[in-house]
């Protein structure tokens, strides 16, 4: 028998905090009109000294999860894509699992910059289908404003936090993610880049003094690059589904740019109302971004069960990819949970656990020393 991986849950978490274009105007030699003629975008949210990438992901997983009625237990995986992470390692995901009280899963993080969350989806979808794992857990999440310089005008103005989140469930229903496509072009590495802090070049004083641990991006050949790969990316997971471009009712592309999506529209020879584009609001939130603009359009109603919805992104990497499924929504055996309630459970586990292990190596340290 076929199995399926259907989104059966979504949800969103972006920070309170709106920095206006003007607000940006006041820090750098720029203008309102430049960044929204130029990119689309009027404002974007930025992270409190008390949120991090982990904390807006777990925000946006208990909305998923609550959306699915999944309990947080009976998730078997969690991947959270991010250009952003909270540390080389341990991964973000495995953050996420122990704040939200998914004792039973697996998690890593996924790194594909802003195509992160498609790769991500598919990876997912695949181990379903498989018979692998029944449920997953896919988020997209970041905090790029701890990474971007707040003098470079070239990069500052472009980015935002917020993180997106899908819940997967396997199904015999036919729908869900139907197709993908994922590419990557290693040789454009060092156009869109964070240089420092890795083990190429660790962290010194002397990358710090260069502000080597910024983002660093060369806005040209990406857009070039970004405008050739959104139109091929959708034209090519369609004609490896075999499925008709007419038959799309939504596309939901990576927000970074609207002169990009324009682009795009043009080439695919499709109206801009077809795009999903919210970039207006939050600026370019990598690989949170398609999982935040798909959140809202559910939300809204604008995407709806047995919709048919294109994903595709480009990013760092370089990378992009495109994903084609059937929107679903939550499956008809749904029951009412509330996850809040497993997070504190899981924050008192969390502690618990911590304290265990504590105890545990005092009296192994001891026993060692003949104690
Ligand atoms: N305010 C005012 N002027 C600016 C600003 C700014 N914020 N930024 C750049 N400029 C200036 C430049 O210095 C340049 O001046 P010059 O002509 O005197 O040298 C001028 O504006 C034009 O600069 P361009 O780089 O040619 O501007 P462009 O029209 O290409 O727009 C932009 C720049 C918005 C960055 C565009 O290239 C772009 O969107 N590129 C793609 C970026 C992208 O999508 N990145 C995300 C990838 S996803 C990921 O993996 C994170």
């Amino acid at each position: 028998m076929s199995r399926y991986a259907h989104i059966t849950g979504w949800g969103m978490a972006v920070p309170e905090h709106v920095m206006t274009n003007d607000d940006l105007a006041k820090m750098v030699d720029t203008s309102d009109e430049w960044i929204r003629t130029r990119t689309g975008i009027r404002e974007r949210r930025i992270a409190a000294p008390d949120e991090s990438t982990a904390t807006l992901a777990a925000d946006a997983a208990v909305e998923a999860l609550k959306v699915a009625g999944v309990r947080p237990p009976d998730v078997d995986l969690i991947i959270v894509a991010s250009s952003s992470p909270e540390h080389i390692f341990p991964a973000t995901a495995c953050l996420v699992q122990d704040m939200i009280g998914a004792t039973k899963a697996g998690a890593f993080d996924l790194s594909a910059a802003c195509t992160g969350f498609i790769y991500a989806l598919n990876m997912a979808a695949q181990a379903i289908r498989t018979g692998n794992i029944n449920t997953a857990l896919v988020i997209g999440a970041e905090t790029l404003s701890r990474i971007v310089n707040w003098q470079d005008r070239n990069t500052c103005v472009l980015f935002g936090d917020g993180a997106g989140a899908f819940v997967l469930q396997a199904s015999d229903e036919p729908g869900g993610v139907i197709d993908a496509i994922m590419h990557a072009d290693g040789s454009g590495a060092d156009v869109l880049m964070l240089p420092a802090g890795g083990s190429k070049l660790p962290t010194s004083a002397d990358t710090v003094a260069h502000g080597l641990h910024y983002v660093h991006m060369e806005g040209r050949p990406v857009f070039r690059f970004a405008t050739r790969v959104m139109a091929e990316g959708v034209t090519e997971v369609l004609d490896k589904a075999g499925f008709p471009l007419e038959k799309v009712n939504l596309i939901i592309p990576h927000q970074a740019n609207v002169r990009i999506l324009e682009v795009a529209a043009k080439r695919l020879k499709l109206p801009m109302d077809k795009f999903v584009v919210n970039l207006d609001k939050y600026g370019n939130t990598s690989t949170a971004s398609i999982p935040i603009a798909a959140t809202e359009a559910a939300n809204s109603g604008r995407l709806r069960p047995g919709d048919y919805v294109v994903f595709v992104g480009f990013g760092g990497g370089l990378t992009w990819g495109a994903l084609l499924a059937q929107w679903t929504g939550p499956l008809p055996e749904r029951p009412e949970i509330s996850p809040e309630r497993y997070r504190l459970w899981a924050k008192v586990r969390s502690a618990g656990l911590r304290l265990k292990r504590k105890v545990m190596s005092k009296v192994s340290s001891s026993e060692n020393m003949g104690g």
